[in-house]
């Protein structure tokens, strides 16, 4: 992406991001299939470096809040992020992810022990998986949907976005298409949405 794209980009995800007061806002940012699946017992079923590329530059520099699963699937601190998981465990113990100052991460145990954390970031990212979308999905003034053109086989242990779509409470603000290429799997489409005030 040239300089001229990345700046309406971020001015993109920004705008949504942020209430009409300045104050801060909740922002879910997933990938999911057609069906709204977002991951099977393996995890994500699908390779698309380009929208990782796009989840890492809209992420970056924030907090990223995330659940206990999706954080030993992904194994380490995403960096340059603040990185807040949430479990159940009091004795979940993450001191040794502690590296450096680019690779933070705490500990929640409540969804406002998670937004305290958070507080001071430029923005707060709900990056997944199932359980903390639910956990989020009526605080969030905005939602970052890659809709990723498959579909995948539905099992006992599909985890699943929230279902929102046929809903009024959001309105489709824009989106921008990606063909399958030689490094993406499939074809997707990031779609920005927000909650109407
Ligand atoms: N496609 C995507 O965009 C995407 C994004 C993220 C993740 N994923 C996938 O989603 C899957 C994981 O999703 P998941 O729903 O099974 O798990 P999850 O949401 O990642 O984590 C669930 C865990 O979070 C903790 N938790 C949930 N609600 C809580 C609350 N209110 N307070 C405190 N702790 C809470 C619990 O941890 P304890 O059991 O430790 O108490 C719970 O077991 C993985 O396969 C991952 O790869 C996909």
């Amino acid at each position: 992406m040239n300089d001229a794209h990345n700046a309406k980009y971020y001015t993109m995800n920004d705008s949504l991001c942020r209430t009409e007061q300045n104050k801060m806002a909740i922002c879910l940012i997933v990938a999911a299939d057609k069906n709204g699946a977002i991951a099977t017992g393996d995890g994500i079923p699908w390779h698309l470096p380009s929208d990782l590329d796009h989840f890492k530059k809209t992420t970056k520099g924030n907090a990223v809040i995330m659940g206990r699963k999706t954080f030993e699937s992904i194994g380490r601190p995403l960096p340059d992020r603040v990185n807040i998981v949430l479990t159940k465990n009091k004795d979940y113990d993450v001191t040794r992810w502690n590296t450096g100052p680019s690779e933070a991460v705490v500990v929640a145990h409540t969804t406002e022990q998670a937004l305290i954390l958070a507080h001071g970031s430029p923005m707060i990212f709900i990056i997944g998986g199932g359980e903390i979308y639910e956990a989020f999905f009526e605080m969030a003034s905005s939602i970052i949907y890659t809709e990723v053109d498959t579909e995948i086989e539905a099992a006992d242990d599909t985890v699943y976005f929230p279902y929102f779509k046929d809903t009024q409470a959001w309105k489709l603000y824009a989106f921008k298409s990606h063909r399958a290429d030689a490094r993406n799997d499939h074809a997707f489409t990031i779609k920005w949405y927000s909650r109407p005030s």
